[in-house]
């Protein structure tokens, strides 16, 4: 699903109990996200309105390390911030330097229903903001400058009716 798709600005309802359907769809949020390839995706990006997102930091020649995050949020963000050049598989081909907080603390719950809190800094505490964001109809654009964000947002709708009129 890409930018200007008017479903990637919804609020994401909570996934509650996993369930076996909830296990499904974080399969196939993975395998959309290798497909990509990406390093995070959120379940809003393939159409579904739930809090549920997909991480995997591992490079290309690195073993696979899949992280699902169940109903995730931000608990704690540090003063600090950093930038770090963003992307988006739902903005393909587009990179911009955005500023975020530099480290946070995240709660979230395991397909095993385990709840987990943890810290995060670097790339990773990047990811999961950028998908939290997508949780809550927040696309990284959001952070630029009015400018930037409504170049980008008019870049992505010609697009969208180049394809409708070519279909
Ligand atoms: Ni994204």
């Amino acid at each position: 699903m890409k930018l200007p798709d008017p479903r990637l600005r919804l609020v994401s309802e909570p996934v509650g109990p996993v369930t076996a359907e909830t296990r499904a769809l974080a399969a196939d949020m993975l395998d959309t996200m290798y497909d990509a390839p990406g390093i995070g995706l959120a379940a809003i990006q393939i159409g579904i309105a739930k809090r549920l997102v997909v991480i995997d930091l591992a490079k290309k020649d690195e073993e696979r390390c899949p992280v699902v995050l169940v109903d995730p949020e931000i608990t704690w963000s540090s003063e600090e911030r950093r930038v770090h050049e963003e992307g988006c598989l739902s903005i393909p081909e587009y990179y911009e330097e955005v500023e975020r907080p530099d480290r946070i603390r995240y709660r979230y719950r395991t397909l095993e229903g385990e709840s987990v809190e943890q810290e995060a800094d670097g790339i990773l505490a990047t990811c999961i903001q950028h998908e939290i964001d997508h949780l809550n109809g927040v696309m990284f654009i959001d952070h630029l400058s009015r400018l930037k964000r409504s170049r980008a947002i008019k870049k992505f709708e010609k697009a969208a009716r180049r394809e409708a009129e070519d279909a």
